[in-house]
């Protein structure tokens, strides 16, 4: 269980970062994805609510961070907030990011890689790997490992399970597994067990004339980011580094952008409860902040709880399996547990 079984879907992230101030205070803090009227906007602006050390915002477009980040200054002037431009579509600009980060500071105390991407046409990385996979996993997946000294760093000092890596993934995980065999979406044959569901609801089984299903790529990249949670938790526990995955909920951001009409309903009709900007941000936070999370082997929160994702997205096999395909597609191995 959470600290506190009250939180739930309307729980505010300030409050939930009021009652955490102890877990903000002096802290060194990254979030991927801020921009105005995002979830990563919402969170460092309620971190920023409780004295972190430093808040560094990462993101791919320079005027929108800095429009965040003024946004802080100018009501928490006392904060230090840094930001880092990063293209997690590009593992050239993932690796430059990391070096601007460890110039800024030796050790990181929490890493919350919140930032994402929907695309509705078939696109592709800087590497060619399908757009959605390489953005919401294969990108965050390098940066989370170059940044593992820092955190490593941080653990040297912070109690055991305080240093924290919260990846967002999103109740559309449901959807798809992470189709290992097909992971571009190219068409190529699939096993049953790494096919989305069948029939896909309404407007989320439509595709481009290609053939290429949005929704799943999406799912597939959502399901990734927490087979990912659960090889960081497995790894980095006796390291005093603990991972935790979150759906925060549905938000009304510029996620949806290059959605169409007819999704955008599909998706208002299926939805019962929008949360506000400030709702959105209090599972990150939950998973970011809560000490008791560590008492407990769960791994998958929603609502500032506890639940469990799909077989799919807890398969410990699939978890190694998707370390191996990670570690080709960014050309290069990386050994956690030691
Ligand atoms: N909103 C929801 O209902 C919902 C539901 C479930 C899960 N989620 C998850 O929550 C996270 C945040 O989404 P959001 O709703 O806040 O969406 P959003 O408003 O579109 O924000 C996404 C953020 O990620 C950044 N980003 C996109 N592509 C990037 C790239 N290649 N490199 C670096 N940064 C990039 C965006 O930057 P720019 O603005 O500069 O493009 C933006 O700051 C995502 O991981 C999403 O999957 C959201």
């Amino acid at each position: 269980m959470t600290s506190h079984p009250e939180f739930g879907e309307r729980t505010p992230g300030s409050e939930v970062a009021k009652v955490f101030a102890d877990q903000i205070r002096g802290k060194t803090i990254l979030v991927t994805g801020v921009s105005p009227k995002s979830i990563g906007a919402s969170t460092v602006l309620n971190l920023a609510s409780q004295s972190p050390g430093l808040l560094i915002l990462a993101s791919r477009t320079k005027s929108r961070i800095q429009e965040v980040a003024d946004q802080i200054t100018t009501k928490y002037p006392g904060v230090r907030v840094e930001t880092v431009l990063v293209d997690l579509g590009s593992q050239e600009s993932i690796r430059r990011a990391a070096a601007d980060v460890a110039a800024l500071t030796d050790k990181l105390d929490i890493l919350i890689n919140n930032a994402g991407r929907v695309v509705t046409s078939r696109q592709a990385t800087q590497e060619g790997i399908e757009q959605q996979f390489g953005t919401n996993h294969i990108g965050p997946f390098l940066l989370t490992n170059l940044l593992l000294p820092l955190l490593r760093k941080a653990a040297e000092t912070n109690p055991p399970g305080a240093t924290r890596i919260v990846n967002l993934s999103s109740a559309g995980h449901r959807l798809s597994p992470v189709r290992f065999s097909d992971y571009n979406l190219e068409g190529k044959p699939v096993p049953p067990e790494e096919d989305h569901v069948k029939p896909l609801p309404g407007a989320f089984a439509n595709c481009t004339p290609d053939g290429y299903k949005p929704i799943v790529a999406y799912a597939q990249s959502k399901s990734a980011n927490i087979l990912f949670t659960i090889s960081l938790q497995r790894h980095l526990a006796n390291h005093g580094i603990a991972s935790y995955a979150v759906h925060p909920g549905s938000i009304v951001t510029e996620l949806s952008r290059e959605q169409d009409d007819e999704l955008n309903a599909e998706f208002h009709k299926l939805i019962k409860y929008w949360k506000t900007p400030d709702e959105g941000s209090s599972t990150t936070l939950v998973a970011a902040l809560d000490p008791a999370l560590n008492e407990v082997k769960g791994f998958y929160l929603s609502d500032c709880q506890y639940t469990e994702p799909s077989a799919h997205a807890k398969d410990a096999a699939a978890a190694d399996r998707l370390w191996k395909l990670s570690e080709e597609l960014v050309g290069e191995k990386f050994s956690i547990g030691g």
